[in-house]
């Protein structure tokens, strides 16, 4: 992959990078057709990372479907697929780790010890190894694009940060490969996660609307909804720091975790 990379990079050709972990949707393709509008080659990778997973968590039934994403991607006009194996990507001896302060602990972080850590050493690693030009990043992970920011910027990787808006389902659910764990009635419940985000904006938006009044307006939307079995949160917070909005300032992030049943889904805007 780093040879492909440097032939291409030597002919004058940018590249832009597309990493996932495969079960591919819209939300993804989207990333690789903002990535051919902007560079000469696209590289996709497509790597389920253990490091990012914790011990209780749905590493081994994540959804798998490498033939139908190599269909995917080459519809989209991806150029190279990439499919490193886990004992290439940590092969015996690993032994290094990057750690993104304060901005891994908040939100989600909470919640999934350890998966920043593992986010931002094999994003890191990726970079190394791919040799973008430009790295595309979804919204929808919007945590993880700040700690890649944070961890591109201060490793001096070289490489520009494109965020992407969210792509959602007609009915404003968020597309993300853990959909598919979603029986009918849980998916008609998750678009709950979406009416939240929205009665918070329309708070926000309003010319008294605090924040505290929009938070209670989000908890009360998720409150009803009966399969949503934990909140793991539901706010506004301040989109550079992660920490919890103040009523005055500019732009906020509102953000939710949710789980229903065993799926723990996310979602967010910034207003
Ligand atoms: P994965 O969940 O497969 O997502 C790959 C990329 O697609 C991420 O940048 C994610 O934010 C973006 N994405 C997912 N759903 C989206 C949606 N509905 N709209 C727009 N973009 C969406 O995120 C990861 O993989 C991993 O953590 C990774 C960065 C590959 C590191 O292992």
């Amino acid at each position: 992959m780093q040879e492909t990379s440097r032939r291409h990079t030597a002919k004058g050709k940018s590249i832009g990078f597309v990493p996932t972990m495969g079960a591919l949707h819209d939300g993804h393709l989207s990333l690789i057709r903002r990535s051919k509008d902007e560079n000469d080659i696209v590289v996709a990778s497509v790597f389920v990372n253990p490091m990012q997973f914790g011990p209780n968590e749905d590493f081994d039934r994540y959804p798998r479907d490498i033939e139908g994403d190599r269909e995917k991607l080459e519809k989209s006009g991806a150029d190279v697929l990439f499919i490193p194996e886990a004992k290439m990507i940590y092969p015996q001896g690993f032994a290094t780790r990057v750690h993104v302060d304060a901005l891994s602990e908040r939100l989600c972080g909470a919640f999934r010890p350890g998966h920043f850590s593992g986010v931002a050493t094999v994003v890191c690693k990726l970079l190394n190894i791919a040799r973008p030009t430009r790295a595309y990043f979804g919204q929808k992970d919007f945590q993880q694009t700040v700690v890649i920011r944070r961890m591109a910027e201060d490793l001096n990787i070289g490489v520009d940060i494109v965020v992407c808006p969210t792509v959602r389902e007609p009915g404003g659910l968020a597309m993300s490969s853990r959909n598919a764990y979603l029986g009918a009635e849980e998916r008609k419940a998750a678009g709950a996660i979406n009416g939240a985000l929205q009665a918070a904006a329309s708070v926000l938006r309003s010319a008294s609307g605090t924040v505290p009044e929009a938070v209670s307006a989000m908890k009360s939307v998720l409150d009803k909804e009966q399969l949503i079995s934990e909140i793991q949160y539901a706010g506004v917070y301040d989109p550079l720091t992660l920490s919890e909005a103040a009523d005055e300032g500019k732009e906020k992030l509102i953000a939710v975790a949710v789980k229903i049943g065993r799926t723990r889904l996310i979602d967010n805007i910034l207003i």
